[in-house]
């Protein structure tokens, strides 16, 4: 009898070890079944690979082989990058879905461990989270750094465009390289409109620093893809972020903490002195970010850290610099393509402007084959040569 007892006792011993051992498979399956019931399935795609997914084909997601992958699988398709689900969009119908009529839904921005840490946990605009902070910043840009007023009062930004006219002059007859020309114009202007004209001396530190962020930003991360693999970061590129953040505190904190001396010390009242550090330090608060939609009055409705100037200074520089320089050497290169609009135009300036100044904005208005020209090759520029070749990823 008693060893039909402890018998009974071992078989329910060994019964519970084994429910105990089965009973989190049991959970993890289920779980797995209700979610995959869940979730609506993904549009079609490419067969991807355990783990890595579709992560092999990365070298051919360029436009090109974008729309090639659409011919086959159609206007939306899906791929798989590791642990990131990615849906592109390719055919118009779908495109105003996404970007007009859901673009409450979709108006995110992924962020790359890189983007989050460079813009201080995206404490900028261009990915700041679509809500009061996103719409109050853009307040700000429309109101205060982009205002046409603004805009006018850069006039030392003129000297640049004389500069490289001079340069220009001086070659006549031979070669010059006009992507790099206008790329280093759009810098120079964009430097100058950010830091002011005083700031001159540390440009070249600070293009370097840029040129660190710009290969950071684009620089593959497995840890983006397979998190648990970011230990493994052949690269150092945990080591570069920090290093380049570093750098571009030292630099920026200086330049700030010197507008900050100018402004208390009375300085810089007058707009035409004034640049986009002195625009954002108007909100400027030591303690922490702050919004409200409540007021009308920017200045109660929002704060602005260190880190907010710092990473919406960044965004100009990314957003002002290539873009616009890739768009006026398009436009350059059409034109140089079209003898007949070419000779065109430059007649028109002949007799309006004449061969002796420069062109005031007052011109333009009689300048009217320019503006047309104008006005057709940037939409050439931005939809048949894009400075990008593809929108920004969005994200619910
Ligand atoms: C020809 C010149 C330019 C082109 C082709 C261009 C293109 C673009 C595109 C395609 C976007 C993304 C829009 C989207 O998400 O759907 C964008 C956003 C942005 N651009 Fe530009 N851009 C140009 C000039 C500039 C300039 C001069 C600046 C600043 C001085 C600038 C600053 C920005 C910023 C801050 C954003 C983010 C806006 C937001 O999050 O709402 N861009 N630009």
């Amino acid at each position: 009898m008693e060893d039909y007892y402890s018998l009974a006792v071992q078989n329910l011993l060994s019964f519970r070890a084994s429910l105990f051992a089965v009973i989190p498979v049991l959970l993890l399956l289920l779980g797995l079944a209700t979610r995959l019931r869940r979730r609506p399935p993904y549009p079609p795609g490419p067969p991807g690979l355990p783990l890595i997914g579709n992560m092999l084909m990365m070298d051919q997601l360029t436009h090109r082989g974008l729309a090639k992958l659409a011919k086959k699988y159609g206007g939306i398709f899906h791929l798989r990058m590791g642990r990131l689900h990615v849906v592109a969009v390719t055919s118009p119908d779908v495109v105003q879905q996404v970007l007009q009529v859901y673009d409450h839904i979709f108006s995110n921005r992924p962020a790359s461990i890189a983007i989050r840490y460079l813009t201080y946990d995206r404490a900028d605009m261009a990915f700041a989270h679509y809500g009061p902070f996103w719409r109050q910043m853009r307040k700000i840009c429309v109101m205060k750094l982009f205002s046409r007023k603004r805009a006018e009062s850069w006039a030392s930004v003129r000297d640049e465009v004389d500069d490289l006219i001079r340069m220009v002059a001086a070659s006549v007859g031979q070669p010059v390289n006009i992507g790099e020309l206008i790329f280093g114009l759009t810098m120079n202007i964009t430097y100058r409109a950010a830091f002011g004209s005083s700031c001159k001396d540390g440009q070249e530190e600070f293009i370097r620093i840029l040129q660190e962020f710009s290969k950071l930003f684009g620089a593959f991360n497995m840890a983006d893809f397979i998190p648990y693999l970011g230990w493994v970061d052949p690269q150092g590129l945990n080591s570069r972020l920090v290093k380049a953040r570093r750098s571009l505190d030292r630099f920026i904190d200086t330049i700030i903490d010197d507008h900050i001396k100018k402004r208390n010390e009375g300085g810089g009242g007058d707009e035409a002195d004034t640049d986009m550090v002195d625009d954002l330090l108007a909100f400027f608060s030591e303690e922490s970010a702050k919004v409200s939609e409540s007021t009308e009055d920017l200045h109660h409705s929002i704060k602005l850290t260190r880190d907010n100037i710092k990473a919406v200074i960044m965004d100009v520089m990314f957003g002002g610099t290539e873009t616009v320089a890739s768009a006026i050497e398009w436009t350059m290169a059409e034109l140089m393509r079209s003898t007949v609009d070419l000779k065109k135009v430059q007649q028109e300036l002949a007799e309006v402007v004449g061969l002796h100044r420069r062109i005031h904005e007052a011109d333009l208005e009689k300048l009217t084959y320019l503006r047309c020209t104008l006005s057709r090759r940037p939409s050439a520029s931005t939809h048949r040569f894009p400075s990008s070749s593809m929108r920004p990823p969005r994200t619910l």
